[in-house]
């Protein structure tokens, strides 16, 4: 499976969220090579799961705090998007807890998909605002 590496073309130039954002990279190619190494058990992959869909709950409630907080204007906007990506985290998740094989195919093109995706377009256009905004404090 594509592994998930966290680059500096990523980075948003928000300490706290370039560290979540790198958190959540660690624990999808965690889960990416559990999946890979074809011998990890079920707890493990399991455990893997809970974690990444853990962080990725708190990281948006965080990130979601930080545009409450900066009155970001487009904050209505991302925190949808924010539900619909955790819709389909637990989706996902919910699959793979019913037995449902956790399939590669299933996994990486979503989570490649909105790691890049998202941070490259809303999360970019939130720390231009929070950026802004402590140049003018
Ligand atoms: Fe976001």
């Amino acid at each position: 499976m594509t592994r998930f590496v966290w680059e500096p073309t990523l980075a948003t130039g928000q300490p706290e969220i370039d560290e979540q954002h790198r958190g959540i990279f660690a624990l999808a190619d965690e889960l990416a090579e559990a999946i890979d190494s074809g011998h990890a058990t079920e707890e493990i992959v399991a455990d893997c799961v809970w974690r990444l869909t853990d962080y990725v709950i708190q990281h948006f409630a965080d990130e979601e705090q930080l545009m409450e907080d900066a009155r970001f204007p487009e904050r209505a906007v991302h925190r949808s998007l924010h539900e619909h990506l955790t819709a389909e985290t637990l989706r996902i998740a919910a699959r793979f807890f019913n037995g449902e094989d956790l399939q590669p195919a299933t996994l990486a093109p979503f989570l490649a998909g909105w790691l890049r995706d998202h941070i490259l377009t809303e999360d970019l256009r939130l720390a231009e605002h929070l950026a802004s905004r402590s140049r003018s404090e």
